[in-house]
């Protein structure tokens, strides 16, 4: 997905802009473009394909201006080419800007300018922007400092969709002016310099302290100050927020990938979730939340929406609020549940899971619940990110920053959250049992238990080797079991390329048992004692019919043979996903590995997607 940088400052832009791209790779782009303001003007250097492209060309060595913008672009209007990479200018060369998101009404727009005249050189929405800057600045009489900051006002009051900006022109040499609507853009501070991005930890390394925009603040940025606008042009006052997110957390430390870290960092990660929240001697607490019994009493169901992985997240929620709080809940995918006028009001809480907080269809799907009356809480691993400042509440993961587009520390940790929430809201309700006191228990053994699991990492390589050549793989397993093969699915489609299925095993012989053929790879995962049994006899199916096996599991198989075991420490069977999911991240990853494959930027796929 698209990515953002700028600098406003007393150095040279171009190294610290080149490195925040580089910073942005992650989230996949297929062009790249960096504009300066320079002594004769607005120098623009772009380039199809990636950032080391772009730095090979000789006119990107003459930038020398100190105020600079930048951008990765992941093609939605127009293929991916130099002319369709931004920044764009508007003709006379006195406006470039940078975009993120999509502008829905933009044809009209071109048709409009055309008509005054405009000429366009690329087939993208962006390039209407910086055309219709200019138009509203020619016919704008008035000549005074504000002059540029009312035609980019004017400009974002015409567009329609979402878009986070950044603006430079030569009306306005020593300064910048961003925006944003429905499209993240933060601004990192220090005393003498502003930089700019689409995500923090592009430019964590410069500062900790942050402004986050709302949606239509235009800001006008000069070297050591951010003067804050509403669309009246009125100013508004602004703190900073301070996000102590370590910068060598963004950073490999030593792994090939930044996936391989992320799995590795899964002990740590989980530890800072349960943070403080749940403690040795049985408290439980949420900061934040003030909920009480008479509220939770009164709710006619919870609802968890979310997408992909997170969405996988949700599933194992929705059997621990159901199981300890007694509360009908239902998990469903943002895209869907935003278009199906679902049956909520003020007696439902609708739970938003998403680690990025910027996920367009799940802030959709927020959105629509509060007009419904809906009460709405987050749960999100990017502090301000979109979804936090939407929601009624906000909980935060505390995973660090995830840079590979496959998800695996933020899963792990929004598990832990949710069954912290289910924990939390049991004991408001006033439910007691031992089994509610056994998961609390068993919440705080995980880091421990996610290190020894962590040591399954050579088998898995070994089993790898074996699978990588082939062409589909099965997943199978029962209730929480099957949450995990969903998840494990998605994670080897996505790095590995290899089509999989995850299937309930009871419903194997209902249809996809035709599937199964001699050396066939079926992987089912078996950590429910109450389930074991009815799994295995499953597996057999498949045996039977040739295929070959691999068993993740933490339970006693008898005398039952298969041609691979991994075993897992034992947990509670709520939570066992969050040890279980680890052979099978990196099983995706080492297969990814053995095809020669970009483990963290996959193909098509961008870490977050702010666009439906
Ligand atoms: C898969 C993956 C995606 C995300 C999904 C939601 O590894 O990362 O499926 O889980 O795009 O993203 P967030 O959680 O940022 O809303």
């Amino acid at each position: 997905m698209c990515g953002i940088v700028g600098y406003i400052g007393s150095k040279k832009a171009k190294p610290i802009l080149i490195n925040g791209l580089l910073r942005l790779e992650y989230r996949g782009y297929d062009s790249a473009g960096v504009a300066t303001i320079e002594k004769n003007g607005i120098s623009v250097v772009k380039n199809k394909g990636r950032v080391a492209e772009l730095e090979k060309l000789s006119a990107i060595d003459s930038l020398e201006g100190t105020i600079g913008i930048a951008h990765t672009r992941w093609a939605t209007h127009g293929k991916p080419s130099t002319e369709n990479s931004h920044p764009h200018v508007n003709g006379k060369k006195d406006f470039a800007v940078v975009h993120n998101g999509i502008i829905e009404n933009y044809n009209e727009l071109r048709e409009f300018l055309l008509k005054q005249g405009y000429t366009f050189y690329s087939q993208t929405d962006t390039e209407v922007i910086p055309n219709l800057i200019d138009y509203y600045f020619s016919k704008d009489d008035k000549d005074d400092d504000k002059k540029v900051l009312r035609a980019v006002v004017s400009a974002c009051s015409e567009l329609k969709g979402s878009f986070a900006l950044e603006i430079l022109s030569t009306h306005l040499p020593d300064k910048m002016i961003v925006v944003r609507k429905d499209s993240p853009l933060v601004i990192g501070k220090t005393d003498t310099e502003n930089y700019i991005s689409s995500d923090i930890p592009a430019i964590l390394s410069y500062t900790k302290d942050f402004y986050l925009l709302d949606d239509y603040e235009y800001v006008v940025l000069s070297k050591g100050s951010a003067e804050f606008y509403n669309s009246d042009l009125k100013p508004i006052k602004k703190q900073t927020v301070n996000i102590d997110w370590n910068a060598s957390a963004a950073e490999k430390d030593g792994y090939d990938d930044f996936m391989l870290k992320e799995i590795h960092e899964q002990p740590k990660s989980i530890r800072e979730t349960i943070g403080s929240r749940l403690s040795a001697d049985g408290t439980c607490n949420i900061e934040s939340l003030d909920f009480t019994k008479e509220y939770l009493n009164s709710l006619n169901k919870i609802c968890i929406v979310a997408c992909g992985t997170a969405m996988h997240a949700g599933l194992v929620g929705k059997t621990i609020f159901e199981k300890f709080c007694h509360i009908p809940t239902e998990v469903d995918i943002a895209s869907e549940f935003r278009y199906r006028d679902p049956l909520i009001n003020e007696k439902t809480l609708v739970v938003f899971i998403t680690q990025s907080g910027e996920t367009a269809d799940t802030i959709a799907a927020l959105k629509l619940s509060k007009q419904k009356g809906a009460k709405t809480l987050a749960i999100s691993n990017v502090i301000g990110s979109s979804i936090t400042r939407e929601a009624d509440y906000t909980i935060y993961t505390h995973a660090g920053p995830e840079i590979a587009v496959a998800s695996t520390k933020a899963y792990t940790s929004q598990v832990v959250l949710i069954s912290i929430l289910a924990i939390y809201f049991a004991k408001l309700l006033e439910m007691k049992g031992k089994e509610i006191d056994a998961l609390k228990d068993a919440i705080l053994e995980l880091p421990s238990k996610v290190e020894e699991t962590l040591k399954c990492s050579k088998q898995i390589k070994c089993f790898a080797k074996k699978v990588y050549k082939e062409k589909d793989l099965f997943f199978l397993g029962r209730g929480i079991d099957y949450n995990v093969a969903l998840e494990a699915s998605l994670k080897l489609k996505e790095i590995s390329y290899i089509h999989s299925d995850a299937y309930a095993a009871g419903e194997l012989k209902h249809g996809p048992i035709a599937l199964i053929e001699k050396d066939i790879t079926v992987v089912s995962i078996m950590t429910d004692p109450n389930l074991v049994e009815k799994t295995i006899s499953n597996v057999q199916e498949v045996i039977t019919r040739g295929a070959k096996t691999l068993v993740i599991t933490n339970q006693n198989l008898g005398d039952h043979k298969f041609d691979n075991i991994i075993t897992i420490p034992e947990t509670n069977p709520l939570i066992s996903p969050i040890l279980s999911v680890i052979p099978l991240q990196l099983l995706a990853y080492y297969i990814s590995k053995e095809k020669g494959l970009d483990v963290d930027k996959p193909r098509n796929l961008a870490k977050s997607v702010t666009v439906e």
